[in-house]
């Protein structure tokens, strides 16, 4: 048997320039609804020389295969929370899973591989061979409107299970790319934003997440490799990310030894050249720079026809390793196993925030509950934007929002809530009406409000404060003295002023498919919650590093001022250029908290129980290459099942001038009574400084403390790893 190398090098023998350029050339895959007003990225700004060649299933990109030669088409869908379908298209409805903020709550790796199969089989059953997705740039701008598609604030987190989707979607024989490398940190002015973070900031932050995104621990077995990596529309340090040497070949291929290809950013190539010597392997969503002009540049030398070779290489050996030069049978639907997935996703995901005892609702209980909160008696709330999945069931709140797709998903917490608790009396009011809400509340005996923030690609939100007057609405029902219940229904953290005034406040994300279920499972006590945060709530704006997100200047045309759109970017009207000066350098997330010595509402980590978990010992074995094992004895002291997630937090010597880090964690499930071992692997690499002097890892001498912990913010045991113990 050819090894997927032999094969691709075979193939690209055979291949003619014409289908070698072919190859690396992307077009937008759907229909376009020309009428349609081109707004801020609506329609991706299409013309109509750009609408897509035929056999196009009608996604977000199609590349022509090669028939003569067995290479497939590629037709690629956004992922994240499931396979999209911007425009209708057959069986382009499917289930939508919670948002990656509720997946990461879960910290739970097998769940999360089994999520990306999932992804895989449902993309393959649409027709679809390459997934975009999962996106792993790190939150450190809370505000940004891509939160939901994103895996938190610390990059080892982030990393662990970005990679757990993409392998889980590769696993079904689909391709994944890994988003949007990299530093695409906030949506104001996301075509002309230039990051500007330091080396040395950057490895052991952003970079790191996609370092452990597509290489993992070192001792893991890794076969087929992530097959694909897609660049961002910023600049990172003065140059466009999708002509980046640095980013694409010192580090991504040279570096990490990354095998598949890199595609951009769809608008986000701005030259043949460049690009391709930079590391670009395809571009996206037309063949503007790439196509004929790419073509000449390998005709009169610019390009080596080597380059061009190995774009095509790295495309085929992905392909090829994944099983699709093999195999095109669409398997059966399983729509009821995804949405079982779904329900587990959102139940572990959701995280209790805060608990006066209120919760769970006791068994059988029969008093007067009110639901508070607009659409909670139908829906929930998704994320908008290219990573918005077309629900199954269809979207029984229609409120569109320019020509991006946003969707409520069909779950009804009221319905799940009333099935839940069959003897009390469930009340409802929409929220809409302050004194309407606070005068039900004042008849009930325990109110739950669900409050909902509703974001999107492109946008960011104006702050991080509840939206329509959700904040005082939460005080005003929680002024009554009814014990009053918050569930978040957010793309990311948000502000919580009213909490010292409420029995428990409750994050369930963009919960997804099986949302309103997974609510009502926790509210009632059918489902212990056990997610934790994968980003910190701040007590306020004041103590972000940054009190608002980077300005975009405003953009001025010949002819007056002008839209930043896709179409201008792709017909190279750009706007002007602004820095995002990331100054807080290594202090991303909960680090900067930390730092500063800030009080923050719910700390990284955070996530409480109905049961109670004791730490009851801990040891550390020192590995042979300068990594640990730390074993915890844990013991679930309280009445019911639960799961916990010990987390491991090292502090690094001194000289080594880093912050306080996460470097591991175990997710542990018990019965009332019941004691195990936790046993967490930390390799070398976490508990190692980047060197900018030496362009490498080092595994500073001396002591390391190591924090057993609940929360970044709650450590059980303290525990010492020298460097001189190693064995
Ligand atoms: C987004 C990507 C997405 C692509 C294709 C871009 O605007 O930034 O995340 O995969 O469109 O839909």
């Amino acid at each position: 048997m050819h090894s997927p190398d032999d094969r691709a090098a075979d193939l690209i023998a055979a291949m003619t320039l014409d289908e070698k350029i072919q190859l690396v050339t992307g077009y937008l895959g759907m229909p376009v609804d020309l009428a349609a007003p081109i707004d801020s990225g609506g329609a991706f700004g299409l013309t109509e020389e750009m609408t897509p060649p035929p056999g196009a299933v009608g996604s977000d990109g199609f590349v022509p295969g090669v028939p003569r030669l067995g290479i497939p088409d590629l037709q690629l869908a956004g992922a994240g929370m499931g396979v999209t379908s911007l425009v209708p298209r057959e069986q382009g409805e499917s289930v939508s899973f919670p948002s990656a903020m509720a997946q990461t709550s879960t910290w739970d790796v097998p769940l999360i591989r089994e999520f990306g199969r999932r992804v895989g089989r449902e993309a393959r059953v649409q027709g679809i061979n390459v997934m975009l997705g999962a996106a792993c740039n790190l939150t450190i701008e809370p505000r940004s409107g891509r939160v939901f598609e994103y895996h938190g604030e610390d990059p080892i987190l982030s990393g662990t299970i970005t990679r757990q989707e993409l392998l889980g979607t590769q696993d079904e024989g689909v391709v994944a790319s890994v988003k949007h490398f990299a530093a695409n940190f906030q949506e104001t002015g996301r075509f002309v934003v230039n990051s500007v973070v330091s080396e040395r900031a950057l490895r052991e932050g952003e970079l790191l997440a996609f370092e452990v995104a597509l290489t993992g621990p070192a001792d893991e077995t890794d076969e087929v490799g992530v097959g694909a990596v897609m660049t961002s529309y910023n600049k990172l340090n003065g140059t466009y990310a999708s002509e980046n040497h640095y980013l694409l070949t010192e580090v991504l291929k040279d570096e990490w030894g990354f095998r598949g290809w890199v595609m951009s950013d769809w608008g986000a190539a701005h030259s043949t050249v460049p690009s391709a010597l930079a590391g670009l392997d395809q571009e996206f969503p037309h063949a503007h720079w790439y196509g004929s002009r790419l073509k000449t540049a390998i005709e009169n030398g610019d390009v080596p026809e080597s380059r061009l070779d190995d774009m095509n290489l790295r495309i085929l050996r992905s392909l090829i390793s994944v099983g699709l030069l093999d195999t095109s049978r669409r398997p059966a639907r399983e729509v009821e196993a995804s949405l079982d997935t779904a329900r587990r996703i959102a139940e572990e995901g959701i995280v209790l925030l805060q608990n006066d005892g209120i919760l769970p609702l006791p068994r059988g209980f029969a008093g007067v509950v009110g639901v508070i909160g607009s659409h909670a008696d139908i829906a929930v709330p998704s994320g908008g934007g290219s990573g918005a999945v077309r629900p199954i069931g269809g979207d029984p709140v229609s409120d569109p929002q320019g020509n991006l797709p946003r969707y409520w998903l069909p779950s009804s917490p009221l319905g799940a809530l009333r099935a839940a608790l069959p003897e009390a009396e469930i009340r409802f009011d929409a929220g809409t009406d302050q004194a309407a809400a606070a005068d039900l509340a004042a008849e009930c005996d325990v109110v739950v409000v669900i409050a909902h923030q509703l974001t999107m690609e492109h946008f960011d939100v104006p702050d991080l404060h509840l939206p329509d007057g959700q904040d005082e609405l939460i005080a005003a029902v929680a002024a009554t003295a009814t014990p009053t219940v918050v569930v978040l229904e957010t793309g990311g953290v948000v502000l919580t002023p009213w909490r010292n005034d409420v029995a428990a406040v409750l994050a369930a994300w963009y919960p997804g498919h099986r949302g309103g279920e997974a609510l009502a499972a926790i509210l009632s006590g059918a489902v212990t919650p056990s997610g934790k945060l994968p980003a910190t709530f701040p007590d306020s704006e004041d103590d972000l590093p940054h009190r608002e997100v980077f300005p975009m200047p405003p953009l001025h045309g010949k002819d007056g001022p002008v839209e930043l759109t896709l179409v201008n970017i792709l017909t190279e009207k750009q706007g002007e250029y602004f820095d995002a000066v990331y100054d807080e350098e290594l202090l991303l997330g909960y680090k900067w908290f930390d730092a500063t010595g800030k009080d923050v509402a719910f700390p990284f980590g955070h996530g409480l129980s109905y049961a109670q978990f004791s730490y009851d010992g801990a040891s550390v074995i020192p590995g042979r290459d300068g990594g640990a094992v730390v074993t915890v004895s844990l013991t679930n002291a309280g009445e019911v099942a639960g799961r916990e997630i010990v987390q491991v937090y090292a502090t690094m010597p001194e000289e080594a001038a880093a912050p306080r880090r996460l470097v591991g964690w175990a997710s542990v499930v018990l019965e009332p009574g019941e004691g195990r071992e936790a046993i967490i692997k930390v390799p070398a690499t976490y508990l190692s400084i980047w060197s900018v002097e030496e362009t490498r890892w080092v595994r500073p001498p001396g002591t390391v403390r190591l924090d057993i912990a609940a929360s970044s913010r709650d450590v059980r045991l303290v525990r010492e790893l020298g460097t001189e113990q190693r064995a």
